[in-house]
C-alpha cells in the first residue's frame, strides 16, 4: 500500500514538475505543466530580486510625503480605438502614446503605453496589491514609460523608466456605463491570442475623476510578470473604481492558453525587504471639530497665503 503511494507520488512529480512557460497557480494542470509564481525566479533571475511587486501595503507604516502632489493628466480625455488582446495572462489594450502623466512626485513626464488587468474567480479576490491584507476583486495597471523612450524594452533598462498607475475595483450595485466598451470587447477575446478593436474609449473614462485621485501610495518595485524587471515607480490610488458583479464576472469568461478559465491571474505579494512605502499628502480625512475649524478658517480667509 505504502509502496503504491510512493509510486503514485513519484509519477506525480515526474509528470507535474516538467518545465514550461510561466503561469499563474490557477492555470497549472498536470497535463500542461508550467512554471507557477514560486518558480519564476528559477527561470527569470529578476523575479528572485529584492524589490519585487506586488506588495501588501500596511497603511500605518506608510510615510506621508508632501512631495506626492496631485498628478497632472494630459490627453487622458483623448478617445482612441485600440487593439484589445488576450495575451494568455491577461487582457491587454495597446494605447496610442498620446496620454501623459506628470506631477505626483514623478521626476519627469511619462506616457501611457498599455493597460491590462488582474482579477479573481467570478468577482472573488483578485487584485495584486493588497491594503492592510485586503485583496480587492480586480486591479487595473496603466503602464507608462518616460516620454523620451519609444519602446518598453528600452524603458525597462532605466531603473526609473516605467511608472505604473494602479487602481483597485470595488463591487457596486449599479452598472458602470463607462466600462461598456471594455466589457463588451471581452467576448471577442475569449481565446488566448484573440484580438479585437476597442470602440472609442478614453483612459479618463476608466478611472475615477481627477479630484478623487489625490490619495495614493508610492513605492519602488518591479513588473509583476516575468521578467519582473525592477524598473517601476508604483502608484496605487486609494479610491476604487466601481463595477457591478456582472461586469466583474465578465473577465472570468476569458481562457488561458490551455483552455482553463482565466481567473486568479495575480502574483502573490512579495517581501518588502526594507523598502519604505510613502503616501500622498492628500490623505486627510477631516471630520467633526477639525472639519468645522477648517471650514471656519476658509470662511475667515485664514488659510489665504497673503
Ligand atoms: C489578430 O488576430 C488575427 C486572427 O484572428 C491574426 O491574424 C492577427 O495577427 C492578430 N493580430 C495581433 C496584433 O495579434
Ligand atoms: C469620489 O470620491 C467621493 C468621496 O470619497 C465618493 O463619494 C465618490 O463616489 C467618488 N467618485 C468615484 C467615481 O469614485
Ligand atoms: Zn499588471
Amino acid at each position: 500500500m505504502q509502496q503504491l503511494t510512493l509510486v503514485l507520488l513519484a509519477s506525480f512529480w515526474a509528470f507535474c514538475t516538467g518545465s514550461g512557460d510561466w503561469c499563474y497557480q490557477s492555470q497549472f494542470t498536470c497535463d500542461h505543466p508550467c512554471n507557477t509564481p514560486e518558480k519564476w525566479g528559477h527561470v527569470f533571475k529578476d523575479c528572485a530580486g529584492e524589490q519585487q511587486s506586488p506588495i501588501n501595503i500596511v497603511t500605518r507604516k506608510a510615510l506621508k510625503d508632501e512631495r506626492l502632489t496631485p498628478f497632472l493628466f494630459n490627453n487622458y480625455q483623448q478617445m482612441f480605438r485600440a487593439l484589445v488582446r488576450n495575451n494568455g495572462h491577461s487582457v491587454q489594450v495597446e494605447v496610442p502614446h498620446l496620454s501623459t502623466v506628470a506631477g505626483g512626485g514623478l521626476s519627469t513626464t511619462y506616457k501611457a503605453v498599455q493597460f491590462h488587468l488582474h482579477w479573481g474567480n467570478n468577482g472573488g479576490p483578485g487584485s495584486e496589491h493588497t491594503i492592510d491584507g485586503e485583496q480587492y476583486p480586480m486591479e487595473l495597471h496603466i503602464v507608462h514609460m518616460k516620454q523620451r523612450y519609444t519602446d518598453l524594452k528600452t524603458a525597462l533598462s532605466d531603473p526609473e523608466g516605467v511608472a505604473v498607475l494602479g487602481f483597485f475595483y470595488e463591487r457596486s450595485s449599479s452598472v458602470n456605463k463607462k466600462y461598456d466598451t471594455i466589457v463588451k470587447s471581452l467576448k471577442n477575446v475569449i481565446a488566448t491570442n484573440g484580438n479585437t478593436t476597442l470602440l472609442p474609449t478614453s483612459l479618463a473614462q476608466l478611472i475615477p475623476p481627477q479630484q478623487n485621485l489625490t490619495s495614493y501610495y508610492r513605492y519602488k518595485g518591479s513588473l509583476t510578470t516575468p521578467g519582473c524587471t525592477e524598473a517601476v515607480i508604483w502608484t496605487l490610488f486609494e479610491n476604487p473604481i466601481p463595477l457591478n458583479n456582472e461586469q466583474l464576472r465578465a473577465f472570468s469568461d476569458l481562457k488561458f492558453h490551455n483552455g482553463k478559465p482565466m481567473v486568479g491571474n495575480f502574483r502573490p505579494v512579495q517581501p518588502l525587504n526594507g523598502r519604505q512605502v510613502f503616501r500622498s499628502g492628500g490623505v486627510v480625512i477631516l471630520s467633526g471639530p477639525a472639519l468645522l475649524a477648517a471650514t471656519l478658517a476658509v470662511a475667515l480667509g485664514l488659510s489665504q497665503p497673503n
